[in-house]
């Protein structure tokens, strides 16, 4: 472990099962795990910031997506797979912090308006104190393992800038030196659209799951949204504007420039090209697919996992708390 370059932090919301969209994601942080101590959580008390009225699902979310991250290659041998809510330190240094953050660096997140507005126009309160905190707890988590890089979409620059000030303040108040500042690692992330053409969401039913069978895959690039005015095959088609197009430069690179070739001179026809795609987006799950079986069969494996998770990132993390209550006498 001490020949790592660092530690790295990073999590996702239980919100359902992944898609392919996310696959990029996962195979960046599957990637960082040989260089990197890594800590990858799922977020079970951010996923509250905007859905406490309904937990319902809460447990199947966790469990559905620990086992797309488990298929997608995340090791639990190399990193601490874990659940936010199993390690109290992420609270208690919450609550630390949240005594010194002042509130307008809260309400100045550029996401918090923005959203408390986005999500009560679909009817959802979330003008609450949980969800002003949301910044200040992902700092907590970042913090409390002392990492020094956070995979991060680019939509999260605010929150990791937030983090950095937080932790100068901290240092500064309390005369100590005990976090690093967090640095986002933007990776290069393919962007998918849905099969409609719209953002990938599954709220739009547009999404191909990670975990979908062949014939799920199959029907879905079946319904993909191609060159409108492609009508008879000879028609000459434009990729650029067509959904499966976009998927073959990213799943069949080597592939398309025959592919546009065709298209535009109305040699290939759009169903062909679709069972061309499914079949390579079926090849690139089928591995995946495998090993999400290997674990959904075996739940005592699951729980290992994350006992062994949550005790790893418990040990990190109270080593800090000692570092931080030292700090403020507390
Ligand atoms: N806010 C992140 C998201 O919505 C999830 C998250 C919570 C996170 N805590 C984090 C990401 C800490 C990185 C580091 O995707
Ligand atoms: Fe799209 Fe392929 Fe049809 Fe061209 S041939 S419009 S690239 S599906």
């Amino acid at each position: 472990m001490s020949q790592k370059k660092g530690i790295i932090l990073s999590g996702m919301r239980p919100t359902g099962q992944l898609h392919i969209g996310h696959l990029s994601v996962l195979e960046n942080w599957a990637l960082l795990q040989q260089d990197y101590q890594c800590f990858y959580m799922v977020a079970d008390w951010h996923a509250l910031t905007s859905d406490y009225d309904d937990t319902s699902r809460l447990d199947g979310f966790r469990q559905t997506m620990l086992l797309d991250w488990l298929a997608a290659g995340l090791d639990p041998q190399q990193s601490s797979i874990f659940i936010q809510s199993h390690v109290k330190a992420h609270a208690e240094l919450t609550l630390l912090l949240g005594m010194n953050v002042p509130l307008p660096w809260l309400e100045r997140v550029p996401t918090y308006k923005d959203q408390i507005e986005q999500l009560g126009k679909q009817g959802k309160d979330i003008n609450t104190y949980g969800f002003l905190g949301y910044p200040l707890l992902m700092a907590a988590d970042i913090l409390v393992y002392r990492a020094n890089l956070v995979p991060v979409g680019e939509d999260q620059g605010a929150h990791l800038e937030f983090s950095r000030e937080l932790v100068r303040r901290f240092h500064h108040l309390y005369n100590t030196e005990i976090f690093p500042e967090p640095q986002p690692k933007y990776a290069k992330i393919a962007s998918l659209p849905g099969i409609d053409g719209r953002k990938m969401s599954k709220s739009y039913h547009n999404d191909i799951a990670l975990s979908a069978t062949t014939a799920e895959i199959t029907e879905k690039v079946r319904n993909m949204v191609t060159d409108p005015a492609r009508i008879k095959k000879t028609d000459p088609g434009h990729p650029e504007v067509c959904v499966v197009y976009k998927y073959h430069t990213i799943y069949n690179e080597a592939a398309v420039p025959e592919i546009q070739e065709a298209c535009r001179q109305g040699q290939i026809g759009c169903v062909e090209c679709k069972k061309r795609l499914a079949a390579i987006i079926d090849a690139k799950l089928a591995p995946i697919r495998e090993r999400r079986e290997t674990f959904a069969q075996n739940p005592g494996l699951l729980a290992e996992v994350i006992a062994e998770g949550d005790a790893k990132a418990n040990r990190q993390a109270e080593a800090t708390m000692a570092l931080v209550r030292k700090a403020m006498n507390i």
